[in-house]
């Protein structure tokens, strides 16, 4: 049986952050015991408001950061004991599309050298073979081969995110880690983006962990949607069952707040939270939980499985 295209098991990570010109310190719990898995072919969608460990938890998929416990896997190999060549030989099957592909454009390089360098360092020297990878990837994201000869400041946002899509296919990825990739765009471009994620998935199987604070964007490509609170996972549920289902309190929130657009203002006034709060005995969700009971206040609960095709942290649902 294939191996998960990625695993990370009781991942925890505490950022240090220095105040007052260095003399204080304090801790930022970002991401509180998570455990997750992509098979091949599956989208994950990453759920949950700001500062909620989202990114974070990119990063550590990625291999940029490390937790400070728990283990990343790729393909069944620990990130904590890869050898210099089977690090080089995966490296390149996990690639990155971020929110701003601005900024992870070289601003010097034309689009030529952005969609070839990481070609000739990772998959062949050959440049002619590398062109003509490039023109058909451009074809495959809908741009014109002309725009090799541009820079990026020469392009829209949602060129620029073909382009970002492009780069990330050059190096024959598996597994896409997709931090908010259509938030900067505006609706049309982002409906665009997103029908061309899934064709570029079916295209060349890829898996993609897809990071969103939108419920729609993640519901579009998702099949797994995953909802992180204050660094904890509450729920992982199919999309398949996800309209029918009972839901964590968190969820039935996030989705109250999508289903009436003149809510959110006031849902979110309710959920307002304390973003770094400290670690306590009881649920990380108590203190804005409607429905919590005594049983809340003694531990977190951890994300057991309701069903096949749902797994939630909460003791009352
Ligand atoms: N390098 C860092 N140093 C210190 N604190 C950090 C660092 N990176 C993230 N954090 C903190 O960790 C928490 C989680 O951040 P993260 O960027 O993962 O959230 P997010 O869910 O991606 O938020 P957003 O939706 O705004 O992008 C936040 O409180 C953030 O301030
Ligand atoms: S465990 Fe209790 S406080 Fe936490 S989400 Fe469930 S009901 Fe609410
Ligand atoms: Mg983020």
């Amino acid at each position: 049986m294939n191996k998960p295209v990625l695993e990370v098991k009781n991942i925890w990570k505490t950022y240090h952050v220095k105040v007052l010109g260095g003399l204080k310190t304090y801790e930022v719990v970002a991401l509180r015991g998570v455990s997750l898995k992509i098979e091949k072919g599956e989208v994950l969608g990453i759920l949950g408001e700001s500062g909620c460990g989202k990114s974070t938890l990119g990063k550590i998929a990625l291999g940029l950061e490390i937790p400070d416990e728990g283990e990343v896997f790729w393909f069944g190999n620990s990130l904590k004991n890869l050898d210099r060549k089977t690090c080089k030989t995966l490296r390149p099957k996990v690639q990155a599309v971020l929110q701003d592909p601005y900024s992870s454009l070289n601003p010097r390089y034309k689009i030529k050298e952005v969609l070839l360098e990481p070609y000739l360092i990772n998959v062949s020297p050959d440049k002619k073979e590398g062109l003509s990878k490039a023109q058909e990837l451009l074809n495959q994201v809908g741009l014109d081969t002309s725009v090799l000869e541009k820079y990026p400041h020469e392009l829209s946002g949602g060129q620029r995110q073909r382009i970002a899509l492009a780069r990330a296919l050059m190096v024959n990825p598996e597994l896409l880690v997709l931090d908010e990739p259509t938030s900067a765009l505006d609706v049309t471009i982002q409906a665009q983006i997103l029908e061309l994620m899934k064709t570029l998935k079916e295209r060349y199987q890829l898996s993609y962990l897809l990071i969103s604070h939108s419920l729609p964007v993640v519901f579009y490509l998702a099949d797994w949607i995953g909802v992180i609170y204050l660094g904890t996972l509450v729920e992982l549920c199919h999309k398949s069952s996800f309209k029918r289902l009972n839901h964590h309190p968190y969820t039935e929130l996030l989705i109250r707040s999508y289903l009436d657009p003149f809510a959110p203002s006031q849902i979110f006034s309710e959920i307002e939270i304390e973003l770094n709060p400290p670690i306590s005995d009881g649920c990380v969700f108590l203190d804005r939980c409607p429905v919590k009971t005594k049983d809340c206040y003694k531990t977190n609960p951890s994300l057991v499985k309701k069903t096949d095709l749902q797994y939630i942290a909460c003791f009352n649902i």
